[in-house]
């Protein structure tokens, strides 16, 4: 089931531009089942209307601590007592020194001093108020306090300037929420899983590459899953053609030889490794410095191979980290992948069809580890993902 399903969220939009971009958050909440009630500061209301969020969450937007429900029950504490996560988005300067203040002079405010639930504050404004040091020491008294806040981004505000102050996009805002989540009750907070991904591309010349059909689906999913799931998550990708969740560190990287450094580095202080990455078994002995070029005369051409290192198998010793490879096969699939559990020393391994599973947006697994198998029926790989992630809680060691 979906991290954000049956959660309770406040939305609180503030009098800034950016104000625009959080509809399609409300929206995206909503679908993903969220029960999104959206509190709108005054000036927020004058940048977009209520009925746009009525519309969006199916539910009343609420502008004014006077504005007491028909049952009587006191709106802006059970708001925040009922809460699982309240999100600031836009939060203006303004609303940030209340917050430090401690005021409650609005519906907004009073509702973040009434909640107890974890709050996520997105500060959108022109670089030079987010950068004035009132905003600063204000930002830092929020998280003090323990408030997750997300770093603006640069680039070209809404009125012609350079810097930083640009409210994420709602894609990172869902992100950063769902890891916020994930770290207050989350079944992995406290770890730090490391997840490859893609298919890596060794290269032949300048432009060429030899490569492989995995289009990094199923490694960003198990990211993303962990992510909801608490985790600390260094996402090591060689994918090209797809954007890696938000809130995870992401490394990319092309070749094996790239990748086996960045799981290295990425272990020394990671207590799960998810080997999904399709790395490719042989590279070119050596890359050529131009495009080779076909001549009349040329039949045919020779390409020396040299192994790869096995990266997961290099880590065998390393009995501290909890060890999942993936066996991607066109025969023999349980077998190969029973012995490459064995030879390479994992807790676990999933075995997935490889002309089925690789470069499709669906998979059919079979986990495999020393009590036996476990099936996980044909499914969308994010949903793949999850029942996977699940299985894998379920036989992590004690802590
Ligand atoms: C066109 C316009 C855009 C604004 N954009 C921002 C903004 O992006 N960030 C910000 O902190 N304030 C911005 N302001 C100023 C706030 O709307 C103002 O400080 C207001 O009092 C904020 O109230 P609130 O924090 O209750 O929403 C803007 C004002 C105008 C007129």
């Amino acid at each position: 089931m979906d991290l954000l399903s049956g959660k309770r969220l406040v939305l609180g939009v503030c009098g800034s531009i950016a104000a625009y971009k959080v509809a399609q958050l409300a929206r995206d909440l909503t679908l993903a089942g969220a029960q999104v009630d959206v509190i709108l500061t005054e000036a927020g209301a004058r940048f977009v209307g209520a009925a746009t969020f009525q519309a969006l969450t199916g539910r009343p937007v609420l502008t004014s601590l006077w504005d007491l429900p028909e049952d009587g029950v006191v709106g802006h504490i059970a708001l925040g007592a009922q809460a699982d996560a309240v999100v600031v988005a836009p939060a203006t300067a303004n609303t940030i020194a209340r917050l430090a203040a401690g005021l409650s002079d609005d519906l907004l405010t009073t509702v973040l001093l009434a909640t107890r639930a974890p709050v996520l504050v997105a500060p959108a404004m022109n670089p030079l108020m987010y950068s004035h040091p009132a905003t600063q020491a204000n930002l830092v008294t929020l998280r003090e306090r323990g408030y997750s806040l997300i770093e603006p981004g640069e680039g070209r505000m809404a009125e012609h300037v350079e810097g930083k102050g640009r409210l994420p996009e709602p894609f990172t805002l869902e992100g950063e929420l769902r890891a916020m989540l994930g770290r207050a009750t989350g079944p992995l907070r406290g770890r730090h899983v490391v997840v490859t991904a893609g298919g890596t591309r060794e290269p032949i010349d300048p432009v060429r590459y030899i490569g492989n059909r995995s289009s990094g689906q199923m490694g960003h999913a198990l990211a993303a899953q962990a992510r909801d799931m608490g985790a600390e998550v260094t996402l090591i990708s060689s994918a090209i053609a797809i954007p890696p969740p938000a809130a995870v560190v992401f490394v990319p990287v092309a070749t094996a030889l790239e990748m086996q450094a960045a799981v290295a580095a990425a272990c020394t202080h990671a207590d799960i490794l998810i080997m999904n990455a399709a790395v490719a078994d042989f590279r070119p002995a050596s890359a050529a410095e131009r495009k080779l070029k076909k001549h009349p005369e040329t039949q045919g051409m020779t390409l020396e191979l040299v192994t790869n290192p096995d990266i997961i198998g290099g880590l065998a010793a390393r009995r501290d980290l909890f060890k999942v490879g993936f066996a991607a096969e066109t025969d023999d699939l349980l077998a190969h992948a029973q012995s490459k559990l064995e030879r390479k020393g994992l807790d676990l391994i999933v075995a997935n069809d490889a002309v089925a599973s690789i470069g499709q947006p669906e998979i059919a697994l079979t986990l495999i580890d020393q009590h036996g198998q476990q099936p996980i029926a044909r499914c969308p790989k994010r949903e793949a993902a999850a029942l996977l992630m699940a299985a894998l809680v379920e036989r992590l060691p004690r802590r």
